[in-house]
């Protein structure tokens, strides 16, 4: 795919100010992408579940450029507030896209974006961020010229320019479930961006609960830019991406055929094996903490004891995931206020659910 377009140029003074402004969620993998190459590829597939309440809310206001300059005009307003360090990163992520929009250097952009979960639940908002803004961008696309022929035409281009930003991103403009990467047997998929695989789903899988166990809330030691970049060395690297192709493969037939069993195996040694993978790097790190354990082994029990399919999963830090299905809400919940916030810090944990992706928003006053 070569998005590349010289003439997405605008004549700048004729440009109209306006804004667009998207909601995008997060997502969870089921299987992890943990390495990549080239400009933002992933080393290996990977399928998450898109989901609801962890999200981004992004206005991009834009408006003609006094004078030209050759950098991009951009401020980022963090909840309200002017954050430097995420403008200098969007200023740079817009540069790259230069090629594929030139009229990003046309145009001033203000971008006011929040979160939906505290600022400091040690969550990863560049998911949620990312895609929230390349819907932003291929809304403004269209609005500036011409309108996409179908919305799966905008949502490619979307994911393709999430990725750019941040890798995991380009699975959340799909609601449901995605996968990422070149897979056998997976007609479409590509390295590129992200395709929609909600209709491959069991209806058990359809308002599945993530529950998001806040076990600290600190901002993590080691970045993903970096933990990827640990993997070039990392001497279980080749076993691991084989590994991770063919997981992606089976969990897109048990996501068919609903065996939570099966689900829940492949769940939990993706989370296991992201976390040895980084434990085995040079330099080796850990983002786990003591308090992740014991609520694995709390979750172990609890499953070993009602029989229950509830399971868990990691993200790139210490925070657990826990996966299960909505017939079990009750004392899954009752489990989790009695047994489990004891090891969260300051008691807390998000309720979420498999959601439906992003969702354009009315823009309010400058
Ligand atoms: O998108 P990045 O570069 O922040 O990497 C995210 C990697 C994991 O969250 C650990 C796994 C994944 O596939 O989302």
């Amino acid at each position: 795919m070569d998005y590349t377009n010289p003439s997405l140029t605008v004549i700048s003074s004729q440009v109209q100010a306006g804004a667009v402004r998207w909601r995008s969620p997060s997502n969870i993998a089921l299987v992890k992408y943990w390495g990549k190459h080239g400009d933002q590829l992933p080393q290996n597939p990977s399928v998450s579940f898109t989901l609801s309440g962890a999200a981004s809310d992004t206005t991009l206001r834009y408006s003609a450029r006094k004078e030209a300059g050759e950098g991009v005009a951009l401020e980022l307003y963090l909840d309200g507030a002017l954050n430097p360090a995420f403008t200098e990163r969007t200023q740079k992520y817009f540069q790259r896209l230069l090629p594929i929009y030139p009229f990003l250097k046309q145009l001033s952009f203000r971008i006011e974006t929040s979160n939906s979960f505290p600022h400091s639940a040690g969550i990863a908002s560049s998911a949620s961020g990312m895609s929230a803004l390349a819907m932003c961008l291929v809304d403004l696309e269209s609005k500036l010229f011409e309108a996409f022929p179908d919305d799966a035409t905008m949502l490619h281009k979307a994911s393709y320019l999430a990725r750019l930003g941040s890798g995991s991103a380009c699975r959340s403009v799909y609601g449901g479930a995605a996968v990422w990467g070149k897979l056998n047997g997976l007609e479409g998929s590509s390295d590129e961006f992200a395709v929609d695989v909600a209709d491959r789903l069991h209806p058990t899988f359809a308002d599945y609960h993530d529950d998001i166990l806040l076990i600290s809330k600190s901002e993590k030691s080691v970045s993903s830019r970096a933990g990827h970049g640990l993997m070039d060395g990392n001497p279980y690297a080749e076993a691991r991406y084989g590994q991770a192709r063919r997981r992606t493969e089976e969990m897109l037939t048990v996501l068919k055929n609903g065996d939570l069993e099966r689900f829940g195996e492949l769940l939990e040694s993706e989370a296991l094996t992201l976390h040895a993978l980084m434990m085995s790097s040079h330099p080796s790190y850990m983002l786990i903490e003591p308090n992740t354990l014991k609520a694995i082994q709390a979750v172990r029990l609890f499953r070993e004891q009602t029989g229950h399919p509830l399971y868990f999963t990691l993200d790139a830090g210490p925070n657990l995931h826990l996966l299960y299905p909505d017939s079990i809400a009750d004392p899954v919940k009752s489990f989790i206020r009695e047994h489990l916030l004891y090891f969260c810090e300051d008691k807390m944990y998000l309720a979420d659910r498999v959601g439906k992706g992003p969702e354009a928003l009315e823009v309010s006053e400058a």
